[in-house]
């Protein structure tokens, strides 16, 4: 793809990826993604805004084909997706410098190998001039790394804010249309930015002082209306958790399933809202998502093998890593002759500030008594919610 204008000094580079269906070897990604770079033109001086992954750097070696000179290769991050085509960017130019946050040039210098007299790191607040713009840098650690930078330019009140705002969304839309972005930047946020809710909260607090016009992510369109997607960081980050139960569950002969199915009518008779998924087809982002911003995650699984089912583990293993805002946990499931589901789940679960309900463990197919039990589950459920959200439950 050719370059793409934002203004007449700011061109949007880089490669639309629209069949990559998978990242870092975990992450799914049903609408493929981008890795946006940027190049900016000043009246005596031109930057590079980020690379690309390295899959893509001929694409970016072909729109850098007509520029001249390059002084700065800003690398916000540096994580490979935007820094693996800085080597052979530095090969076409290489009296370009580096600009990086201190921490930042460590890590591509372990990452990529690439010689210390290439940078000149820059610390936060410090500014660099390309005659009649300027590139002002924000130190915003754990976006979803420590290093991160972000770049602002004052005269075009433009954020190119790297990961931070991100959405995995290949588009050949530059700018976002809001109802379309809005699930995939929230999938975005929930798999890598959320276990660093309390920073992000004040680095959010930290834009606050810059006048933004135009937010220009390194994944995904950009945000003509800044504070469409500022604002739902905030309500991700700190909003208040909502009346609902997140139910990941899976069942080997449908003891767990009944339950579920059980459990799911109680609550919704009840006022409080579910989401119910199958583990077994339910991929990691999609749960990640739905652990935004639920009160309680009820788990569901059968006992195999003497403990929890794999994918029940996984989903334990998921919530504790992720770190969501929920406040209360349960677990369900069934047994056959013992074992030990329960201890091994709730010891996995250490990061959670959560209070755990009474476990409902059933032998065999639930009998009225399990039933009941379940029943007393939403009760328990309902009656916290309605102290942790009062009306709101
Ligand atoms: Fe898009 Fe953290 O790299």
């Amino acid at each position: 793809m050719k370059a793409r204008i934002v203004s007449d000094k700011v061109s949007l580079i880089g490669a639309v990826d629209w069949d990559r269906r998978l990242f870092d070897s975990l992450i799914p990604l049903p609408d493929g993604t981008s890795y946006n770079a940027y190049l900016v033109r000043g009246s005596e001086k031109t930057a590079l805004i980020d690379t690309v992954d390295p899959k893509f750097t001929d694409v970016l070696l072909e729109q850098l084909a007509e520029v001249p000179a390059l002084d700065y290769i800003v690398a916000n991050h540096a994580e490979q997706d935007h820094s693996g085509a800085l080597p052979a960017v530095l090969e076409r130019f290489p009296k370009a410098k580096i600009v990086c946050s201190e921490r930042g040039k460590g890590m591509l210098i372990d990452l990529l190998h690439l010689d210390d007299d290439h940078f000149a790191p820059v610390a936060d607040g410090d500014s660099l001039s390309l005659g009649d713009l300027t590139l002002k840098f924000v130190y915003l650690p754990w976006v979803h790394w420590p290093e991160t930078i972000v770049t602002y330019v004052p005269q075009e009140k433009l954020l190119f804010s790297c990961d931070f705002f991100g959405s995995h969304l290949a588009t050949s839309d530059v700018y976002a249309d809001e109802g379309r972005v809005y699930e995939p930047a929230k999938r975005y946020y929930a798999e890598i930015m959320m276990p660093f809710r309390a920073i992000i909260e004040k680095n959010l607090e930290k834009l606050q002082a810059y006048k933004i016009k135009t937010i220009a992510p390194s994944h995904g369109p950009l945000y003509a209306n800044p504070q469409f997607i500022m604002e739902a960081y905030r309500e991700w980050v700190s909003g208040a958790p909502k009346n609902k139960v997140v139910l990941p569950y899976v069942s080997m002969h449908d003891s767990t399933r009944r339950m579920v199915e059980h459990l799911v009518s109680a609550l919704v008779e009840r006022g409080v809202a579910v989401e119910q998924y199958d583990l077994t087809a339910t991929d990691l982002g999609k749960l990640a998502m739905a652990l935004v911003d639920p009160a309680t995650l009820v788990l569901g699984t059968p006992t195999v093998l003497a403990g929890p089912h794999p994918q029940a583990v996984f989903a334990a293993y998921l919530a504790n890593a992720l770190k969501p805002k929920l406040k209360f946990v349960g677990i369900i499931g069934s047994f056959s002759w013992g074992g030990k589901t329960v201890d091994q789940l709730t010891g996995m679960m250490g990061n959670l500030k959560v209070e755990l309900f009474e476990p409902v463990m059933c032998k065999g197919l639930p009998r009225a008594a399990d039933y009941q039990a379940l029943d007393h589950l939403a009760d328990g459920i309902l009656s916290k919610h309605r102290e942790l959200l009062g009306a709101q439950a």
